[in-house]
């Protein structure tokens, strides 16, 4: 019975069949909490499934394409790589865009038609590392010789620009520059090459 209870005398009450249904209202803090939550959760359903937010699918897929757009681990085999230095080197644009990048970030050390400076000639056929094939070119170009001043390029340029500047050093080889530097390291004659 509703007078057997101790009821605030101000709190609307209900009674049905004797039933009392007591009013009392949650907290201001729960409330302003649940109604924020559910003000955030239209915002954020709109934002991820119908508006312009990326989905976990798309995030992971933009990081990864990130990831292979910087030449730090390449996923194509040896034999892919060399097919594609091929196309690049037989490709009069592609070796012009390798060109490009090597006047922007390799010729203030080996000259713009690679004669050497800071860095060797790259026209001669004295090699320091490996044995001036492509494919040694390109590892030295990606990984660099820190330790002697030569910056690994993979984390820094693009993949498909490491790929064009290795393949326009390798178009490098038997041309004459303007200033030849002496030659540095053994001569060798490239084996696997294209
Ligand atoms: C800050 C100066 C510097 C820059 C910039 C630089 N290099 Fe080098 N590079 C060097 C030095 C120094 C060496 C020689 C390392 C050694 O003595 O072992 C070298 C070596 C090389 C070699 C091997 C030469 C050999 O005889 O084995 C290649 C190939 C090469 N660089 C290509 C490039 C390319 C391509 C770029 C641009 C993407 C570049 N370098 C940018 C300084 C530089």
């Amino acid at each position: 019975m509703a007078d057997e209870r101790k009821v605030n005398p101000d709190e609307p009450v209900h009674e049905i069949d004797g039933i009392v249904e007591l009013n009392h209202p949650a907290p201001f803090w729960w409330q302003a909490i649940f109604y924020a939550s559910i003000v955030w959760a239209i915002g954020y359903a709109g934002y991820y499934l119908g508006g312009s937010g990326m989905s976990r699918k798309e995030a992971l897929q933009q990081e990864l394409a990130e990831l292979a757009a910087k030449d730090v681990r390449p996923n194509a085999s040896p034999e892919q790589e060399l097919a594609e230095l091929k196309a690049i080197y037989t490709d009069p644009n592609r070796l012009a865009s390798g060109k490009a990048v090597f006047t922007k970030n390799c010729a203030s050390c080996h000259a713009v038609d690679g004669g050497g400076g800071i860095g060797p000639n790259l026209t001669d056929k004295h090699w320091l590392h490996g044995d001036g094939s492509i494919g040694a070119i390109l590892k030295v170009v990606r990984e660099g010789v820190p330790e002697k001043g030569m910056p690994p390029w993979g984390p820094i340029l693009k993949r498909e620009e490491v790929m064009a500047a290795a393949s326009f050093v390798r178009s490098l080889r038997g041309t004459t520059p303007a200033k030849p530097k002496a030659p540095q390291g053994d001569v060798v004659e490239p084996k696997a090459d294209f």
